[in-house]
């Protein structure tokens, strides 16, 4: 589809009905995030999901599926070192029938990606700004807006590339940035508050459905306000994504 121009659509979803509408609707790569800490269980943040949590959720969304490439959030340290992540990362494909993993760094990831890639597993890559670090970055900020940061993230990217990862989540950098990024690999980059020259674009669904505690990110758009249902509402979403009507530049930074 990067080849072809064609643009990637990607949700989060975390049970089975959810899922079912998303594929129906065509959303090409659905997401089980460990957003769902946030969304589903209220936490304040990703860091408490744990294993068994990620797995009941990625069997309740494999069961809806017919089409969708099934991504699973990797959670908060269960890939410390490559023995450990891929443990973990059968798990997530035997138990919740995960199509690929998703596990969030750059370069220091790399022993741990190839060790994934070698014995099998897709992996897809995340960059940018890192929920999982929240407690390190002190807040939900955009990365890369100075240059040394941006050039973090591009040489990142492009290691992850050469490791093996089959896609990349982008979340919350400049469009500008994103954009070189997607110019400069071969795989998709697929963005969150990343602009609309991405290769795809992901939201946490509850967003995009209006379902939000507190104010809705910067990157989000309610689809439900114009459509009325759920199935339209994603419909409506994946036809922006296709047409590149969303993001508009008020979702970017
Ligand atoms: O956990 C999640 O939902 C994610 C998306 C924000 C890309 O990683």
């Amino acid at each position: 589809m990067k080849q072809q121009g064609e643009k990637i659509v990607s949700l989060t979803a975390y049970d089975a009905s959810f899922a079912s509408i998303l594929d129906q609707a065509g959303v090409e790569m659905i997401l089980v995030g460990d957003s769902l800490g946030m969304v589903v269980q209220g936490q304040s943040s990703t860091v408490p999901v744990t294993m068994d949590e990620i797995i009941y959720h990625s069997k309740c969304v494999a069961r809806g599926i017919s089409r969708s490439l099934l991504v699973v959030d990797m959670p908060f340290m269960s890939y410390a070192n490559a023995e450990q992540a891929a443990f973990n990362a059968a798990r997530l494909m035997q138990e919740g029938h995960a199509h690929m993993v998703k596990l969030e760094g750059g370069e220091k990831l790399l022993p741990i990606i190839s060790h994934l890639v070698e014995q099998g597993v897709p992996v897809c890559g995340h960059l940018g700004l890192l929920p999982q670090s929240v407690n390190q970055l002190g807040g939900y900020r955009v990365q890369g807006k100075d240059q040394a940061q941006a050039d973090i993230i591009m040489n990142d990217a492009l290691a992850l590339e050469k490791a093996g990862v089959s896609a990349i989540v982008i979340e919350c950098v400049p469009a500008a940035l994103a954009r070189k990024i997607t110019a400069a690999v071969n795989i998709p980059i697929i963005g969150i508050g990343a602009g609309v020259d991405c290769d795809g674009q992901v939201l946490v669904c509850y967003d995009m459905l209006d379902i939000t505690q507190g104010k809705r990110p910067k990157f989000s758009k309610n689809f439900i306000a114009e459509t009325g249902s759920v199935s339209a509402a994603v419909k409506a979403y994946v036809n922006a994504v296709k047409d590149m009507s969303f993001p508009a530049s008020e979702h970017s930074f």
